[in-house]
Parts: structure tokens; C-alpha cells; sequence
């Protein structure tokens, strides 16, 4: 479960979305008790204040689940703005395409079922991509990281959430079962976005931790 501290819930009161829309599907991620799986309402403006700030027109985000993040990310899109959302869980994926045919920025959003390594291999014709958001599973960061730096434009983002791996990186593990692999995996994603002579990047102190880094290559 994530830790809801008080600043969070202070920045969300104040800093947060409330949106009707997405309240609605924070309501069907509560009512599956998988909310905390999803990117707080602060998180998601954060996101959308990197979208308008970096002019950022094409996404693809990595880990759907019920559509929270993706509809978010697609409302600070430009009206010709476009969004491919990433999902491996046919289960996740059929309450996502319900939440995203409700909403207002349908028309934007393309959601497809499946690994997201091998649709990541399909969609590269739709690239280069302005943005990544990177939030599934910690064993893949490092290969969506090389897909990343092959598919998004020099100036364009790669993002990852949960990059401080649930406390794991200094030595927690905060009651998950979080492998040796997957600290390497972790440990890697945020050594490479760090260096400063490929990356304009910072990872910014959320409860769970967010990697920005911007392409200077
Ligand atoms: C943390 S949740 C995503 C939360 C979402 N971005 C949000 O904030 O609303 C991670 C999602 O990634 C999906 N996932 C995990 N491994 C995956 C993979 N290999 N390919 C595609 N999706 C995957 C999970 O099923 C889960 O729904």
C-alpha cells in the first residue's frame, strides 16, 4: 500500500486534480482496491505540467491499468496530441477501454493489449515520440529505457515512476518482495538518466519517487 503522508495529502487537496472525470476513475481503481497502483492526482499534474511546459504532442506510457494516468497525460495534450497506452492485463485493459471510451479525450488515446516489449517493437513507424512514461513492471525499466532512447526525440522526455523501488535502492523493502535483479534493473534506469552529458534530469522526491530526464542527444 502506498504511504499517504501528510504532505501528500496536503499537495493533493491543493495541488491535485479534481477533474470529474478522473475522479470517476479513481472511484473504479478504489472500488478494485488497486488505487494505490496508480499515480496520485498530484503526480498526474505533475505530468501535465511537463506536457505543456516541453510542447510535448506524442506519448506512450508503459502500464495502463485502469486508464488514470493515460486520460491525465491526454487532457495537457494539444487538440492533435496523441497517446499509445501500453497493457498486459487483459482484465486491466477491458476496465481501461471503459474508462477511456468516458472520457473527453477518447479521440486521443490508443490503448493496446499485450507485452509491452513486443508493442513497443510495432509502434516504432508512429515515432519518434516527444514523450515515455515508464510505470509497469521494475524488471523491464532498463529495456524500456533502451527502447526509450531509441524512439523519443532529442529534447523529448523519458519518465519513470516508483525509481526510488519502493525504498529498495538504500537497503528498505517496505514488506515487497523486491529481488536482487530488479534493484540492479532500478539501479541502472536511474545511473544512466543521471549522467548530465546525455540528460537534462532530476528525480524528483515523490512518496514513491519520478524520474524526469529530457534527451539532450
Ligand atoms: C503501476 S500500474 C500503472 C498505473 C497507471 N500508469 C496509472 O498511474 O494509472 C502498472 C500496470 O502495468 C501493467 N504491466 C505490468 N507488466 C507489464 C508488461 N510487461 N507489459 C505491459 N503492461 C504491464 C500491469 O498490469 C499494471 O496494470
Amino acid at each position: 500500500m502506498r504511504a499517504d503522508t501528510p504532505e501528500e495529502k496536503y499537495i493533493n487537496d491543493v495541488f491535485g486534480l479534481h477533474d470529474p472525470e478522473l475522479l470517476a476513475v479513481k472511484r473504479e481503481l478504489e472500488a478494485h482496491q488497486v488505487d494505490f497502483m496508480s499515480i496520485s492526482g498530484h503526480e498526474a499534474r505533475l505530468l501535465q505540467f511537463l506536457i505543456r511546459s516541453f510542447h510535448v504532442q506524442k506519448i506512450v506510457e508503459v502500464g495502463t491499468l485502469y486508464g488514470y494516468s493515460a486520460i491525465a497525460m491526454a487532457k495537457a495534450l494539444p487538440a492533435e496530441g496523441k497517446l499509445i497506452t501500453l497493457e498486459k492485463s487483459p482484465a486491466n485493459f477491458e476496465i481501461a477501454r471503459k474508462c477511456i471510451r468516458d472520457s473527453s479525450v477518447s479521440h486521443k488515446i490508443e490503448a493496446l493489449c499485450g507485452e509491452a516489449e513486443e508493442i513497443l517493437h510495432g509502434i516504432e513507424a508512429k515515432g519518434p515520440f516527444d514523450m515515455v512514461f515508464i510505470d509497469a513492471n521494475k524488471g523491464g525499466y532498463v529495456s524500456y529505457l533502451n527502447w526509450a532512447e531509441k524512439n523519443v526525440r532529442r529534447g523529448g522526455l523519458i519518465v519513470g515512476d516508483n525509481t526510488f523501488l519502493f525504498g529498495a535502492l538504500w537497503g528498505q523493502t517496505r514488506d515487497r518482495d523486491i529481488g536482487p535483479n530488479q534493484i540492479k534493473i532500478m539501479s541502472e534506469f536511474n545511473t544512466r538518466l543521471s549522467d548530465t552529458t546525455r540528460y537534462n534530469s532530476v528525480l524528483i522526491p515523490t512518496v514513491e519517487g519520478l524520474t524526469v530526464a529530457q534527451k539532450l542527444y
